[in-house]
């Protein structure tokens, strides 16, 4: 089977994701966010999540068969996220991938949504360079990841050591008094600011920490800086200026995600970066990333900014890999894993 087409579901988190492709051909990619339920409480609250994908998934599934103009009996394969996320959301996409791979009768893949984020690219830019080095940043996972075979050989090479790039965002957004997800809102008050106008720690990159966490990651210092600064600017009274703090505080995290990104890959000898995960779509480290990589003679990946947030296509872009690759369906059985690591491509 040389262009299968499958469809890939994702409900890992709060995105309801539909997607199909055939083969490397992006059909259809519908997405169904329940983020606005989620505001209120500045963070993503698990029940409702899973409620919202029961009453999403239908309706996003039907709109992407209508987008990509297929009937569901013609598709050569199911893809689904089986973990890393939240249980009760899992367990829907899982659920419903296997009523309808039952129903349709065709093969069921329980796949990595780690994977999918890293794999994305190859939708906008074609095959994936093999081997590669891949920074995967979202909300719960920052990682540096020597991916050899996208079907087959996933290593972690590095990791944080306590939260998550697009964590830090979301909590220094709430620091200054930004909605959630923080990111996108960070990134565009950023724009408007001076990112030297504080200096902000850069977690692990000093000497002695270099010797043992060369190629991990820290931002829960850099989130403690940032809201004692603000802290300390209040009660001086005076204002706190948005823009800069916001400027400062994604130029330390970026400057750090994209060094130690550059020196991984020299490291491990390959010449192709990928970049993936929520944190991905960021204007900064995208255009940081891109000058480093270039001064380093590396080729660097970078999936458009909609497809880095979560989303079933990437879900259905490792369903056609690894069957591209002879991997063997999952069958059925499977159950969700809300730790599932990264190394388990296909469960
Ligand atoms: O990959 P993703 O959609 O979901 C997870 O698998 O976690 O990532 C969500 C994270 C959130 O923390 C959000 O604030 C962050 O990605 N994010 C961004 C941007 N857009 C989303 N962070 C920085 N800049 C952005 N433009
Ligand atoms: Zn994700």
């Amino acid at each position: 089977m040389s262009e299968p087409l499958v469809l890939g579901l994702e409900s890992s988190c709060d995105e309801t994701g539909v997607g199909i492709v055939r083969g490397r051909t992006l059909l259809a990619n519908e997405v169904a966010s329940s983020v606005d339920l989620h505001v209120r409480f500045g963070g993503v609250v698990p029940e409702v999540a899973s409620r919202a994908h029961l009453s999403a998934l239908i309706p996003t599934l039907e709109r992407a068969a209508a987008k990509a103009d297929v009937d569901l009996a013609d598709l050569d394969a199911i893809a689904v996220t089986a973990g890393p996320g939240l249980m009760g959301a899992l367990v829907v996409g899982l659920a419903s991938a296997k009523a309808l791979a039952a129903y349709l009768n065709k093969p069921l893949y329980g796949v990595n949504h780690l994977v999918g984020h890293v794999a994305v690219d190859l939708l906008d830019h074609g095959p994936l360079p093999m081997p590669s080095l891949a920074l995967l940043v979202s909300g719960g996972h920052t990682q540096l990841l020597h991916v050899e075979d996208i079907a087959t050989r996933i290593t972690e090479v590095g990791s944080t050591i306590d939260d998550a790039a697009g964590e830090a965002y979301d909590k220094v957004a709430r620091v200054l008094g930004l909605p959630y997800p923080g990111g996108p809102v960070i990134d565009k008050a950023a724009q408007q600011g001076d990112p030297s106008f504080i200096r902000f720690p850069r977690g692990l990159t000093a000497k002695h920490d270099l010797e043992k966490h060369r190629f991990d990651f820290s931002f829960s210092g850099l989130k403690t800086a940032v809201a004692r600064w603000v802290e300390q600017r209040r009660i001086d009274g005076g204002a706190v200026p948005v823009e800069d703090v916001a400027a400062s505080f994604q130029e330390a995290v970026c400057d750090v995600l994209t060094a130690k990104t550059v020196d991984a890959a020299q490291h491990l000898g390959v010449n192709s970066i990928l970049i993936g995960g929520g944190v991905a779509a960021n204007s900064r480290l995208r255009t940081l990333l891109e000058e480093r990589a270039a001064e380093a003679g590396i080729e660097l990946r970078r999936p458009r900014p909609a497809l880095c947030t979560d989303n079933g296509a990437m879900i259905a872009a490792v369903g056609s890999e690894v069957i591209l690759a002879g991997v063997r369906p999952s069958g059925l059985g499977i159950s969700a894993h809300s730790g599932l690591p990264v190394s388990t491509i296909v469960v």
